[in-house]
């Protein structure tokens, strides 16, 4: 796979064409923003992270019967991706309580929920990704009613998934976010990342944060926390 030109370049990736018109690759950067770009910094060694980890959850995710864009990986940054036009939804699920679910209804970071919520922001940052149900992405057309049920039933299986593989490792999954894509047929894949980005990730034993909480909150000690989450999945 060779790049050919830049196509986009986002908070935390550049995207680039390949001779393949159904293929692009994406290389993964070290910088990080948080609060819809108002807090900018580095994060080193976290586009390796990121990548890596990806592509690895990814690559369990496809034997679970979950598709995803995952084609190669091609160095420590960069992997090849199938072409999708990315849902503009972000399908967070939560385990347990924090972040601006525990603000905006009041629960103490940390409180076991009942059973995972499934929630969709609408993914447009001018609007800094509002809170919406299924009736407004139907609504809108920003998916179709078959798209909304593909899409949920993937994710729940992506949280059953996700939440035994990290606790084969130690560690708590909080919440995450995801987003699909669609292929040129009209096929929902799973896109993206899925990284301490975009994860919240606690150790079982400590509850100590191994996420990005630790830039966004100004904690101090997020390299390593990235590092610690590679270490365990890759033991290096
Ligand atoms: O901030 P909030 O509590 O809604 O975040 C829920 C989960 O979604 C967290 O794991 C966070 O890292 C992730 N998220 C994300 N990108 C966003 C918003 C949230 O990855 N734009």
């Amino acid at each position: 796979w060779k790049k050919t030109e830049q196509l986009y370049e986002g908070k935390a990736k550049k995207v680039f064409a390949t001779e393949n018109p159904e293929v692009v690759i994406v290389d993964y950067k070290d910088d990080a923003t948080a609060f819809n770009g108002e807090k900018k910094g580095t994060i080193v060694g976290k586009g390796v992270i990121n990548n890596r980890m990806s592509n690895y959850i990814m690559k369990q995710l496809e034997k679970e019967g979950v598709p995803t864009h995952l084609v190669e990986e091609l160095s420590d940054r960069e992997t090849a991706v199938k072409k999708v036009s990315i849902v503009p939804l972000e399908v967070i699920v939560r385990n347990v309580a924090a972040g601006s679910f525990s603000k905006r209804m009041g629960v103490e970071e940390g409180k076991d929920l009942l059973c995972p919520i499934l929630e969709f922001s609408y993914k447009c940052d001018e609007l800094n990704d509002p809170f919406i149900n299924d009736d407004y992405a139907l609504a809108l057309g920003l998916a179709t009613q078959e798209e909304i049920d593909t899409i949920k039933n993937y994710t729940r299986k992506v949280n059953e998934v996700l939440k035994k593989f990290f606790l084969s490792i130690g560690i708590r999954l909080i919440d995450f976010k995801i987003e699909f894509g669609r292929l040129s047929d009209g096929t929902i894949i799973l896109a993206d990342e899925i990284s301490p980005d975009t994860c919240r990730l606690w150790d079982v034993k400590t509850n100590e944060k191994l996420d990005k909480d630790r830039f966004r909150r100004d904690m101090g000690g997020t390299e390593e926390a990235y590092q610690e989450v590679m270490k365990r999945i890759f033991g290096e």
